[in-house]
């Protein structure tokens, strides 16, 4: 869940750290930290906070140094202290940092316990000073190539998950990156003939994004890999010592898709690029009103055939996304469909095999709970195909087959574009499927096909009445002061839906929690007087999410029974549908479209809602507390 970037070359180091970390603060803000070797001296400067903090530290240092690596952490392993911020120093040889969890840190401390004072909390600094009594060890022996010795022997002895940066005190030219389960990229750069002919800057981050400023061409490292990173190339070795080579791969995103442009936050950015992220999806994948996704998915007919089950995996927002696909694929496929959190899906006893379809879906690609749901069903013989936005992820250089989502790089924490491309790319994948194994009727496909679009004028139109939202926020998010108390408007909001319309309350509801911290909790709208209803008052707003689809006239019961009890009732409805509006206290008119494609349409005020109330109680929007945008470790 940590940023890592690291730098070696002929420039000062430093900018190009803290340009990287403010690109990874996402991954991770508790603390920041960077190390430069200078004049084979470590420099480290670290502290709790933000990355700002880092800078303003900056303002009084002269730290400068042409190698270095900097770190924003998400605390696992010990408070959010400076002492616990990355580098951490082993020994007068070793600075690291790490991504991950060392799960026998202990062990590792107790065994080095008699040769090393730990002075931090953390598993990350066991390691460095593993990796420093590793390298004693190599010099004593006359190893050749000590620092990749003292690696590989250290590597042995820790289990867990880790991305590591590590520089040595007497290698002022080059640094290792190391990756077991947690990511890491490196890349490069030739510098031009002016400067420096036929030298190299070599970087490496947790994150492609961050390196794409100076370099859309990069490897991503293997699971068990060593990097060696000097300004005369990079090299590579598994665990075991074994070089090889490695080819680079050009990334098609540019460094000014993950820049804010005129947007406060970069969620507000990513909201307002959901039509754009609809048309791209469906671009050379819809045409004439007919599905072909034969270009992404290089299946081979007797094998879709020969499918009997299909299973979807996700976490947090994409396993919403996997609930709408759920009904989906229930009305296009004949498949027996199962939908299941990854950090369950992983520990439960699973019947899947070669006459499974297992989908994996994370935007990030890399979400640790989500990738091992994926290598059990791996290991069990289904065909796994990832759902994700990331095509360089973990995931998606694991599985068999990718459908990508092309929304283009997501900063903000809160997921919004990347939930409206995968709805999008579901909607595509099962009617693709269905058509395939001949379940799909004609007319459905055309019906869909055309209707899609459509669709991003509909979302545009909504967006372009974000004033409505922002009023309707305000009204929420009121408060009341009395004997210097301040009482919130709400004291918490039930959101309900039924059928596609509960996954999207169960969005809606996680938007709001995640960055206004509201309480919200979504409900299958039928479900509400088996025990929620209690909750409701005229203190608890109930959302309520109901276009005109099939299950209007029972929605709206249960819209009734809230109003009963004195909730107030802001609905999300299709235009034209006054009897909805009749019942609520507020409502916001969505266009029509085809009763599968409503989500599509109905999330995007809750993500305005949520953003526009966190926004009035001056949260940090793009950076909620506690949370990390990879959730990279279990
Ligand atoms: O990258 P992934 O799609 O695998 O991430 C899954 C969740 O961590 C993610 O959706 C999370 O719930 C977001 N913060 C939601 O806004």
């Amino acid at each position: 869940m940590c940023g890592i970037i690291g730098y070696v070359g002929s420039k000062d180091s430093v900018n190009i750290i803290i340009r990287g970390l403010s690109a990874l603060e996402y991954r991770g803000y508790d603390s920041a930290g960077l190390a430069v070797l200078d004049n084979n001296e470590f420099k480290i400067l670290k502290k709790a906070g933000k990355v700002a903090e880092l800078e303003k530290m900056l303002e009084s240092t002269s730290l400068s140094g042409s190698i270095g690596m900097g770190h924003t952490r998400w605390a696992t392993h010990g408070g959010v202290t400076d002492i616990n911020a990355h580098p951490h120093c082993g020994g007068d040889n070793v600075v690291l940092i790490h991504n991950g969890i060392i799960e026998n840190w202990m062990e590792i401390k107790e065994e080095l316990s008699g040769d090393y004072a730990f002075i931090s909390e953390t598993d990350t600094e066991t390691a460095a000073c593993l990796i420093d009594k590793t390298y004693k060890d190599c010099i004593e022996k006359g190893e050749n190539n000590p620092t990749l010795e003292a690696i590989k022997a250290a590597v042995q002895k820790i289990r867990g998950a880790f991305a590591f940066v590590v520089m040595f005190r007497d290698y002022p030219d080059r640094f290792y990156c190391i990756r077991k389960s947690s990511p890491l990229v490196v890349g490069c750069r030739h510098e031009s003939a002016k400067e420096a002919a036929g030298k190299f800057e070599a970087f490496c981050a947790s994150d492609a994004m961050a390196l794409l400023h100076y370099t859309a061409d990069v490897v991503y490292m293997n699971e068990g890999e060593i990097a060696e990173l000097s300004v005369n190339g990079i090299k590579f070795w598994d665990f075991s010592g074994v070089e090889h080579e490695r080819e680079t791969i050009h990334i098609d995103w540019n460094y000014g898709m993950v820049e804010k442009g005129n947007y406060p936050h970069f969620m507000l950015k990513e909201i307002n690029e959901q039509g754009t992220v609809l048309r791209q999806t469906i671009d050379k994948r819809v045409i004439d009103n007919q599905i072909d996704l034969s270009s992404d998915l290089k299946w081979d007919l007797e094998q879709v055939k020969s499918w009997r089950k299909l299973h979807i995996v996700a976490c947090g927002t994409s396993y919403y996304a996997s609930l709408v696909a759920e009904r989906l694929a229930e009305q296009f496929t004949d498949l027996e469909i199962r939908v299941d959190i990854a950090s369950e899906y992983r520990y439960r006893n699973i019947r899947c095999g070669a006459d499974t379809l297992a989908v994996f879906v994370s935007q990030s690609g890399e979400t640790a709970d989500t990738l091992a749901a994926e290598r059990l069903a791996k290991s069990k013989g289904a065909h796994c195909l990832a759902v994700t936005n990331v095509k360089g992820s973990s995931l998606a250089r694991e599985v068999n087959s990718i459908l990508e989502l092309k929304a283009g790089p997501e900063i903000g924490v809160a997921a919004t574009k990347t939930f409206m491309g995968q709805l999008a790319a579901f909607s595509l994948l099962m009617m693709w499927i269905g058509k395939l194994r001949g379940t799909l009727c004609k007319s459905d496909e055309t019906r869909i096909c055309a209707e899609l679009t459509r669709l991003p004028y509909k979302v545009e139109s909504i967006l372009s009445r974000q004033d409505e939202l922002r009023l309707l926020a305000e009204k929420y998010a009121e408060t009341t002061s009395r004997y210097g108390i301040v009482y919130e408007r709400s004291k918490g909001f039930l959101f309900i839906g039924r059928g596609n319309e509960f996954a999207i309350a169960l969005e809606g509801a996680l938007k709001l929690k995640e960055i206004a911290y509201v309480h919200a909790e979504a409900y299958a709208a039928g479900e509400m007087k088996h025990g929620p209803i209690a909750l409701l008052d005229s203190g608890t707003p109930v959302i309520t999410l109901a276009p005109a689809d099939s299950l209007l006239e029972k929605t709206m019961s249960n819209i009734e029974e809230a109003r009963a009890r004195k909730s107030p009732i802001i609905s999300v409805t299709s235009e034209g549908n006054n009897a909805v509006k009749s019942i609520s206290e507020d409502c916001f008119f969505i266009s029509r479209t085809e009763e599968e494609l409503y989500p599509m349409l109905t999330v995007v005020p809750l993500q305005l809602f949520a953003y526009f109330f966190a926004f009035i109680k001056g949260c940090d929007i793009d950076k909620p507390r506690n949370l990390a945008k990879s959730v990279t470790v279990e």
